[in-house]
């Protein structure tokens, strides 16, 4: 059985003139995995931006239409932001680690919302590592400044990062886009595991990537959701000429 997690209806996005997103309307569903794929500029990032308000600190944002998350619109006025974003957490294509140690990065959101017990906190950190696939890497250097650590090692970082606040969703926006294969397996590999706690969205420009790792996908072209369906059928027999030319190459 499937859960619907986040429900999209009627959605467009705006910033100042442009419109980013047109007449959205989509249903993503919890211990799913779901890729976002299209051109560039078709509104991947827009979209996953809405899902968490981060949107909202843009120039010229406007938005029609509802995003409910278990059925609660998060646009309504009162709406608390700061646990709207514990809740929906976010992966960038790049690491954005702060410039500190590993162990400072991980227990800084636990710290922020009051966790004050130091054992607690160590546990947070080793759980969240372990569940990243990124513990056996750090557990001896945990002192030592987050940026010094691989591409690939940051980026599971931030993944325990977005994990210490016990979130409920993840949004990643081609979070392997910068990595070499061995850790773009790995990043995969951990998305995998992590569908079974989690409801994830990733953005991807890779087709293979999308293929091998989602069970459902979204193609957008123009800010327009042109087709929604199970992974294998969006890759081998899509109902959509634009979905087909896209994902067999022939444009984009
Ligand atoms: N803050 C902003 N201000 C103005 N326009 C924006 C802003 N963010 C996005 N846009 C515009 O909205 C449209 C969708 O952009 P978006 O970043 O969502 O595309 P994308 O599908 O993520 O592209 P890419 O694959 O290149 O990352 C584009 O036309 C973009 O220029
Ligand atoms: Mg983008």
């Amino acid at each position: 059985m499937k859960e619907v997690k986040i429900k999209i209806n009627n959605l467009s996005v705006y910033f100042n003139y442009i419109q980013a997103l047109n007449d959205v309307s989509i249903e993503l569903y919890a211990n799913r995995v779901t890729s976002i794929i299209g051109p560039s500029g078709c509104g991947k990032t827009s979209l996953l931006r809405t899902i968490n308000r981060m949107n909202d600190l843009m120039h010229g944002f406007r938005l029609t239409g509802e995003v409910l998350i278990d059925g609660v619109n998060i646009y309504e006025p009162e709406i608390d932001v700061v646990n709207l974003r514990k809740l929906v957490g976010m992966i960038f294509q790049k690491s954005n680690l702060f410039p500190k140690s590993v162990y400072e990065n991980l227990a800084f959101a636990p710290m922020l919302h009051g966790i004050k017990d130091k054992k607690e906190i160590e546990e947070i950190v080793e759980r969240t590592a372990i569940q990243a696939g990124v513990w056996n890497e750090i557990k001896d250097r945990l002192n030592e400044n987050a940026l010094n650590f691989s591409a690939g090692q940051q980026q599971r970082i931030c993944i325990a990062r977005a994990l210490t606040v016990e979130p409920d969703i993840l949004l990643m926006d081609e979070p392997a886009t910068a990595l070499d294969p061995v850790s773009t397996a790995r990043i995969e590999e951990l998305i995998f595991e992590l569908k079974r706690k989690y409801t994830i969205v990733v953005v991807t420009h890779n087709m293979q990537q999308a293929a091998r790792i989602s069970d459902y996908t979204a193609f957008f072209y123009l800010g327009h959701l042109v087709e929604y369906d199970k992974t294998t059928r969006i890759f081998t027999n899509p109902a959509n000429k634009q979905t087909e030319d896209y994902v067999t190459g022939r444009f984009g």
